[in-house]
Formats: structure tokens, sequence, C-alpha cells
């Protein structure tokens, strides 16, 4: 088989590279893991930046995203049970974010990939690639039992952190900056009402709690656990519980409970690899880079960087012109480092730091003293929540 760029994996990422591609004629063929189904039952992002929502729209895939999208213009740090509103629309000069899940963001591109007719290979075993820094890349893989060998102008590696693409670069060709947090997320979705019309962080002596929703019925909360909890261990009764005591007392009361559609555990992670280009293979999204989802940029980074792939892409077919090509890593990793710093920060800010030493405490509560406090500080927190140009 042959295509011109063949994208490694089906995740926001790649379907947004293959879509964009698409519409300015330029074939694709994605190579993904699992299956279809499996990618949709995914559970992660819910926060859009506006020019992630830009970049749908861009990508004629928005109509749905526009219509069932939450638009919120501001969300609550609560700090031992006190609610301090943040309103981004006054803060930024009129911007806002939209709550919308990633699980749609992708339902959408794949149908819209899946009516233009465009190749998705689902379900493709043992994915090699090979040569991507010389002209003739390739890749192999298995797909019902059968081998293929596909060859491509590029290849777009969005196969995710623990995806196959930086994992065939030569280790001396890279260099990674990783910071793990003692700490991780529990999750719980269900079918209820959420507590509050926009999102509120919570700072608890217990540990931190979001309340987050993906519609008017259906909520998302997650509470920090340490790295050693097992999601067996926590019954609904007990997250219900859990996430009351570290709430505000009208948002406890306010809370309604219900069964769990999904409960996981993640890690907290902040990881960096550099470069983000090969010769001809390009590292997009979590491939490259991972933020703890405190600051809501996973998903708007992968985005940032697909757009940025996008035109590099397209500027060589068109014009024959190696520009955006040669400055895809670093255009990429500037916006990615400011987006590490942001998540970094908000994730020390929030969280219960009982393990470090009583002076770094100390400085986490004059910090949030000052934020709440300086509405310079507050046009910081909210340029950075809403996103920083790309
Ligand atoms: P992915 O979504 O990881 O997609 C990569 C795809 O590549 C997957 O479909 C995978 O199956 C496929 N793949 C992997 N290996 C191979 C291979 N060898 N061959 C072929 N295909 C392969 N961000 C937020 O902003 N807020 C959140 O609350 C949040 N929660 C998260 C929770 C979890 C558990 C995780 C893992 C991430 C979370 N994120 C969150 C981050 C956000 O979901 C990611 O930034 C986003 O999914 C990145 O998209 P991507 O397409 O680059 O990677
Ligand atoms: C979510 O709804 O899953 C979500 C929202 C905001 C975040 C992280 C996760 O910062």
């Amino acid at each position: 088989m042959r295509t011109q760029v063949l994208i490694v994996g089906a995740g926001p990422s790649g379907l947004l590279l293959g879509q964009l591609l698409h519409r300015a004629g330029i074939d694709t063929l994605i190579l993904e893991r699992q299956s279809g189904e499996h990618v949709l039952t995914r559970i992660r992002a819910g926060v859009l930046e506006p020019g992630t929502a830009e970049l749908m729209d861009e990508a004629g895939v928005g109509a749905r995203l526009r219509a069932e999208g939450l638009v919120h213009d501001g969300f609550a740090l609560a700090i031992d049970g006190v609610r301090h509103r943040i309103d981004l629309r006054a803060l930024t000069g009129g911007r806002s974010v939209l709550v919308y899940g990633q699980t749609e963001v992708t339902r959408d591109l794949m149908s819209a990939r899946a009516e233009a007719g465009l190749p998705t290979l689902y379900d493709a075993a043992e994915v090699r690639i090979a040569d991507f820094d010389t002209e003739r890349p390739h890749a192999h893989c298995v797909v019902n039992g059968a081998a293929i060998r596909i060859d491509a102008d590029f290849i777009a590696g969005c196969d995710g952190f623990h995806g196959v693409c930086r994992a065939s670069v030569p280790a001396d060709a890279l260099r990674l900056f990783e910071k793990v947090y003692p700490f991780g997320w529990l999750g719980l979705l269900s079918d209820t009402p959420p507590v509050s019309d926009e999102l509120i962080y919570g700072r608890h002596p217990r540990g931190f709690t979001l309340c987050s929703m993906r519609s008017p019925t259906r909520s998302r909360y997650y509470l920090q656990v340490p790295l050693t909890e097992r999601v067996q261990h926590w019954s609904d009764d007990r997250f219900w519980e859990e996430l009351r005591r570290r709430l505000d007392p009208e948002a406890a009361d306010r809370l309604v409970t219900g069964p769990s559609l999904e409960k996981s555990i993640a890690p907290l992670r902040s990881f960096v690899a550099e470069p983000m280009r090969f010769g001809r293979l390009f590292l997009a999204g979590d491939a490259a880079h991972i933020v703890p989802p405190t600051g809501a940029k996973g998903l708007n980074l992968a985005a940032s960087d697909v757009r940025y792939l996008s035109q590099a892409l397209i500027e060589h077919y068109r014009e024959r012109s190696q520009a955006g090509i040669d400055h895809y890593s670093s255009r990429c990793l500037s916006r990615v480092w400011k987006a590490e710093r942001f998540s970094w920060w908000l994730t020390s800010l929030m969280h219960n730091v009982d393990q470090e030493p009583a002076f770094q405490a100390r400085l986490q509560q004059a910090e949030l003293d000052y934020v709440l406090g300086s509405e310079a500080a507050l046009r910081v927190l909210a340029e950075n929540y809403v996103g920083l140009p790309v």
C-alpha cells in the first residue's frame, strides 16, 4: 500500500490531522492498534480552548461541538471551603472555553473520516516504522492475520505516550524531560446533574478535587489519591463520601450522587521529548509530551501540534516549501513548554503537598493568597487557561 502521509494512531491528534490534510487534497492512511469502539470508550479530557474549537471548525467538524458544547465563561478555585470565581471572559477580553468531551471530538472526527471514505486500519498489530531518516519511510503491521507494508512520503507519530513512533527513534537523538508526581487522579463519570454550572478546582487538606461535567445531566469528578491507590478499593459510595468531605458546604449540599459509568485512576506526569521531528517522522500530541490534567491542556496541545503539522505538510505539497517542516519542532516546543509550565504550576498550587517540607506548604499558601488578590496574577491564570496564541 502507498499513501502520502501515514498516520500512526487514531486518537484526536491522528484523526484531526487526517481530516485537515484530506481537506487540502492530501492522502492519508491511519493505522490504529485498537478497535474503533475501544478508542471511543476511553474517557479523558473535557475542556476545549477556543483555538481548538476553531481548528475543529476549519476541519469541517465543528457543527455538533458548536451546537452541544457548553460555553464556560469562568470556573471556580475552591480553597479550603471558600469558592473564588475566575471570570475568564472579563480577564481575557471576552474569551471563554468550551466543555465538550474528548470522546465526542473523536466521534465527530471518526464519522467525518468514514463519510469521506478515508482508510483507517483498526486492530493493526505489530506496527513498526522504518527508514524515516531517508526519502522512503515505510511501516509494517499485521491486520486480520495478513502482513502489510505501507510506503509513504511522511509518517506522523500520533500514537500517544506508549506508542511505537517515539520508541523507534534512536535514544541518542532524543532528549527526554520528565517529572512524575507522587499522586494520581481517581475519576468517576455519572449520569447525575453537575454540582455547579461551572467547573470547581478545589484544594483541601484531604486532597485536590475537580468537579467537571460533560453535559447538564452528566458529571465528571476527580479526587487526588496516592499513587498506591487501586480503583478496586473505591466503591461508588466511598467515592461520593470522600468527594462530599472535600467540597464546600453549599456544593456538598447540592451534590447528586448515582451509579458510576466509569471509574479509573490516572497517574500525573509532566514529560517532553525533544526534538519533535526526525527526518520524515513527526511526533504530535501525547507521543511527544504529557502534562498533568490540572490545566486541561493535553488535548489542546495535541490540537496545536496538529495545526502546525498540517500547515507544514500543506505548504510542502502546494509550494514545495521545506520551511514549515524545518520549523515544526521549534514552533511546537515553544508552545508546549509554556503549557508544561502552566500545568505544573497549577498542579503544585492546588494539590495537597503534605509530604513536602512545611516551608513549601507556606509558599503554596502565600502564592494562592497572592494569585487570588492580584488582578495581574488572575489575568495570567485566565490567559493560560483559555490558551496562549498559536
Ligand atoms: P491518544 O489519545 O493517546 O491517542 C493515541 C492513539 O494511538 C490511541 O488510539 C492508541 O490506541 C494508538 N496507538 C498507540 N500505540 C500504537 C501503535 N503501536 N500502533 C498504532 N496505534 C497505536 N487531558 C486533558 O486535557 N484533560 C483530562 O482530563 C485528561 N485526562 C486524561 C486521562 C488519561 C487516562 C490519559 C491517558 C490522558 C488524559 N488527558 C487529559 C490527556 C488527553 O487525553 C491527551 O492529551 C489526548 O488524548 C492526546 O491525544 P493523542 O491523539 O495525541 O493521543
Ligand atoms: C474533565 O472534564 O475531564 C476535565 C476538565 C478539566 C480538567 C481536567 C479534566 O482540568
